[in-house]
C-alpha cells in the first residue's frame, strides 16, 4: 500500500487549463452545458415526454429495444451455468486482468453472462432488464466477438435479449480489432470480446442532449453486471474504454454518430486455466 496518508486529494483543475481560462468552444464543457436539465425549459430538454404521453404506439415501439436480425438465423443458447459464490464476494474479488489463459469459455457460461447481465424478462407484463436504464429505454445492444468458445464459430456475433441467442453477423478481421483495443496481446489471448454498442436515438427521441450521458451511465450499469459475472464465474476479465472506434464501429455496422461502440469486455479463462483462486483483495488497516 502506497503512503498516501499524507497527501492532499488530486487537484488536477491546473493541469487541464493551464494559466489560461478555459476557450469558450471547449467540446466537453458546451456539451456538459447543453445536457443539463432546468425546471422552467424541461419539455426542451426532454422533448420526448410529452410524445410518449400522448402517444401509446410510441409507447409500444419503444418495448422492443434493440437490434432485430429477422433473416439470421438463431443461435440459441444453452441454459446458463449457476454461479457458485456470493454477491459481495464476487465484489470483492473483481480485478481487470493482466493476462488470459489459452482455454475455451463455455456456451452454457456465456449464456450466464448474458442471461443475467441484459436478458429481457417481464415484470408485470413489461420487458425489464437485470440493468437499470433512463426510461426503460435501452439503448445498448450487446455483441459477442467469439475467439475460442466452445461450439461458436469465430467471428462477430449479436446478442437477442428478447430470445436469449445470438444471431451471427460475420466474420471479423481478429488481428485489426486486437490492435484497436490498445492491448493486442491480451485481447489475443482473451477467449471473448464483448462489445456494448449504443443506438442514441432510442434513448435521444425522449432526452435530448442528456441521452448521451445516460447512455454512457447505463454502458457502466451492462459493463459492471459482465465483469461481476466473469468474476463469479472463475474467468479473467478486464474493462476497456480506450479503443479505436471506428474499427468497431465498422464490424458492428453502427454509423458512428447516431450509433456507436461504446465499451469493450476481455473475457476468458484466468492465464493458470487451472481452477482459479480469486484475488484477495487487500484493505487498507
Ligand atoms: C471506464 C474505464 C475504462 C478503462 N479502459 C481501459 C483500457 O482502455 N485499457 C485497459 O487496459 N484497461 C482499462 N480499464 C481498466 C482499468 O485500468 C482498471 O479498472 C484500473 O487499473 C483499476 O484496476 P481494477 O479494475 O483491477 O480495480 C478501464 C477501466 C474503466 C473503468
Amino acid at each position: 500500500m502506497p503512503e498516501t496518508e499524507n497527501l492532499h486529494g488530486a487537484n488536477l483543475i491546473d493541469a487541464v487549463y493551464g494559466d489560461s481560462p478555459p476557450p469558450l468552444d471547449d467540446p466537453m464543457e458546451n456539451y456538459f452545458e447543453a445536457s443539463k436539465l432546468h425546471l422552467r425549459a424541461l419539455s426542451w430538454d426532454v422533448p420526448g415526454g410529452i410524445a410518449l404521453d400522448k402517444s401509446e404506439e410510441l409507447r409500444l415501439l419503444t418495448q422492443r429495444a434493440a437490434r432485430l436480425n429477422p433473416s439470421r438465423p438463431l443461435i440459441p443458447l444453452p441454459a446458463p451455468a449457476p454461479v457458485d459464490a456470493s454477491l459481495t464476494d464476487v465484489i470483492d474479488a473483481r480485478r481487470s486482468a493482466e493476462n488470459f489463459g489459452r482455454g475455451e469459455l463455455t456456451l452454457p457460461v456465456l449464456s450466464g453472462m448474458l442471461e443475467h447481465s441484459y436478458r429481457v424478462r417481464l415484470v408485470q407484463g413489461w420487458p425489464r432488464r437485470p440493468v437499470p436504464s433512463g426510461g426503460a429505454l435501452y439503448p445498448l445492444d450487446l455483441y459477442v466477438i467469439a475467439q475460442r468458445v466452445e461450439g461458436l464459430q469465430p467471428g462477430l456475433h449479436h446478442y437477442d435479449p428478447f430470445r436469449h441467442a445470438l444471431t451471427r453477423a460475420r466474420d471479423v478481421d481478429h488481428e485489426t480489432l486486437h490492435l484497436a483495443t490498445l492491448q493486442p496481446e491480451m485481447a489475443r489471448d482473451a477467449a471473448a470480446m464483448l462489445v456494448i454498442g449504443a443506438s442514441f436515438w432510442r434513448s435521444r427521441f425522449k432526452y435530448g442532449q442528456r441521452a448521451l450521458r445516460f447512455c454512457l451511465l447505463e454502458a457502466g450499469h451492462l459493463q459492471q453486471n459482465l465483469l461481476l459475472l466473469a468474476t463469479g464465474y472463475g474467468l479473467a476479465c478486464r474493462p476497456i474504454g480506450g479503443f479505436l472506434d471506428d474499427d468497431f464501429t465498422v464490424d458492428m455496422d453502427y454509423d458512428g454518430v447516431n450509433e456507436a461502440p461504446m465499451y469493450v469486455t476481455l473475457v476468458g479463462p484466468p492465464a493458470d486455466d487451472g481452477t482459479p483462486e480469486p484475488p484477495k483483495p487487500r484493505r487498507p488497516a
